[in-house]
């Protein structure tokens, strides 16, 4: 049989990215990001869309170019269709069905929560490599969702918690946004919550019903404990900020993982993954292996070039979408909201 060889790409929010798939091991992966939102406090959703147009083409040559691969070669086009900021996911699928239609093969739409998910099934050929085993619960944390993922196989997983709100991403970067610090501040909470009292102040935890999340009233405590404790001190903020980033990132990591815990309790399913830009935090890292080492759970988390958004993680996904010959016509259209069907 001769070699599937899969193309992916994805453009949903502020990553252009391409790469390159051979019989489900990753040959190359490109991402092109966009440094034009930073001064801005967040994706501002037209200049995506233009960048997009931009790298496009030269992501997708590197991509091939790095895999080695002629585009001759490849044996389906995939594409992240939603969900998605439109305009972004537009310029993904109007390439993606203009270079599927030229090459004349076939073109695979990809859910992009989907993709988070089946992130963890990316082949770099190296030894050693292990996949989770089915059924496992997935927790998706990113600038743009939280949810918790059952999977039953790659095409059957059902969202079965997910914020009302804001996404636990969000929270952190509105936080670290009122506390001066630069866009996506994520990362910059992380780094000050090492040397800082996670005990310091404490903020409420959201009492939402079943699985889901909520962070918006999480996210209001902190600007009001802000606003009354400045009034007080100007320097209030930078004299204690990283004992609020760790307080906050405690709280988050709180919520997040006390629903894990007990969607995995009454679902009784010990294996579980985490995915997204937020599975970078080093306290929900931590968390997750107290959690193993406590409740006898198989854990998953990739590497971090998969957690965030990639294109290798649109070209696994159409791959297995291949062998089930699963495509989609010309004529799909993208989609900007979730639905809980992955
Ligand atoms: O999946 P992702 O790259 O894309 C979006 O969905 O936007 O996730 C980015 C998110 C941002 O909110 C960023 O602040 C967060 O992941 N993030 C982190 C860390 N690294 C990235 N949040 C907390 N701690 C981190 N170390």
């Amino acid at each position: 049989m001769s070699s599937i060889i899969i193309l992916g790409i994805e453009s949903s929010c502020d990553d252009t990215s391409a790469a390159v798939l051979k019989d489900g091991v990753l040959l190359s992966n490109v991402t092109a990001s966009q440094s034009v939102h930073a001064a801005y406090g967040g994706v501002v959703p037209e200049l995506a869309s233009r960048a997009h147009q931009q790298n496009i083409i030269p992501v997708v040559h590197q991509a091939l170019s790095d895999a080695g691969i002629n585009k001759s070669d490849l044996s389906a086009i995939a594409f992240t269709r939603g969900p998605g900021l439109l305009g972004s996911l537009l310029v993904g699928t109007s390439f993606a069905k203009g270079f599927a239609q030229a090459l004349d093969v076939p073109l695979i739409d990809v859910n992009h929560l989907q993709a988070h998910v089946m992130a963890h099934f990316i082949s770099q050929g190296k030894a050693g490599e292990k996949f989770p085993d089915f059924p496992f619960l997935c927790l998706l944390v990113s600038g743009g969702n939280s949810q918790i993922i059952k999977v039953e196989a790659y095409d059957k997983m059902e969202v079965i918690g997910q914020t009302i709100d804001d996404a636990a991403g969000e929270a952190f970067d509105k936080c670290a946004k009122v506390m001066g610090l630069p866009y996506p501040g994520g990362p910059f909470i992380d780094r000050l919550a090492k040397t800082g009292n996670k005990d310091a102040f404490v903020f409420n935890k959201p009492q939402i019903p079943d699985y889901n999340y909520s962070f918006s009233g999480l996210k209001t405590s902190f600007l009001y404990l802000l606003r009354d404790k400045e009034k007080e001190n100007a320097a209030f903020v930078s004299e204690n900020i990283n004992d609020l980033s760790a307080s906050l990132q405690y709280t988050v990591v709180e919520v997040l993982m006390n629903k894990l815990r007990k969607a995995a309790k009454d679902l009784n399913i010990k294996h579980e993954a985490l995915a997204g830009g937020v599975s970078a935090n080093s306290a929900l890292r931590e968390a997750f292996q107290l959690h193993a080492a406590k409740y006898g759970w198989e854990i998953y988390i990739p590497p971090f070039e998969f957690t965030t958004d990639n294109a290798a993680m649109i070209a696994i996904t159409g791959y297995f979408k291949y062998l089930n010959n699963d495509f989609c016509s010309l004529d799909k259209v993208p989609f900007a909201r979730v639905t809980n069907l992955l």
